[in-house]
């Protein structure tokens, strides 16, 4: 009988999933202990930054301007991240409209002592506004 693996605080690891194949990789990070929250896990607004900062690479790439993230449409935090994990962003384009991209992200770790396999701890999707010299909307480029 084998023993079901577990985190250094005993709770129940996940399955490791595969990274995405319909993604990209658009940011790598490696999170700190000045990152964490009262419980030792990585605090969640610092996981939000790096979702934002990751969902923008895309956009930013079709935009070729000024623009602001108008909306953070969904977030789910579906495992902790911890100190130390390697922490891969992945994302890609769910829709272009007039004057807003749309995109997916999804956050995989490779835990510390564990690298190699992905564990996915984040989903998120978030909409960016091109915006004009004055903040105002403006038609993204075809
Ligand atoms: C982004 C901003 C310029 C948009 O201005 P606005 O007058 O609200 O924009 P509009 O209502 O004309 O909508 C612009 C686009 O955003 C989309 N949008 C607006 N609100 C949205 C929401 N809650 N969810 C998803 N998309 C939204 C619209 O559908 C539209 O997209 P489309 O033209 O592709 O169809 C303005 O809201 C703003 O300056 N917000 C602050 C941005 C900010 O500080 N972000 C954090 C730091 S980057």
């Amino acid at each position: 009988m084998s023993a079901k693996a577990s985190d250094p605080q005993g709770r129940a690891s996940p399955a490791p999933a595969s990274a995405p194949t319909d993604k990209e990789l658009v940011l790598k990070v490696i999170p700190m202990p000045a990152d964490t929250n009262g419980n030792g896990d990585i605090f969640g607004g610092w996981v939000m930054a790096q979702v934002d900062l990751a969902g923008s690479v895309i956009p930013a790439r079709i935009i070729r301007g000024r623009m602001a993230t108008v909306a953070v449409n969904q977030f789910v935090f579906k495992q902790p991240v911890r100190v130390g994990d390697i922490c891969s962003f992945f994302a890609s384009v769910q829709r272009i409209g007039r004057t807003s991209v749309t995109v997916d992200v999804e956050v995989f770790t490779e835990r510390f002592g564990a690298q190699g396999t992905f564990v996915k701890v984040t989903e998120a999707c978030l909409t960016y506004v091109a915006i004009d010299e004055n903040g105002k909307p403006t038609p993204v480029p075809r």
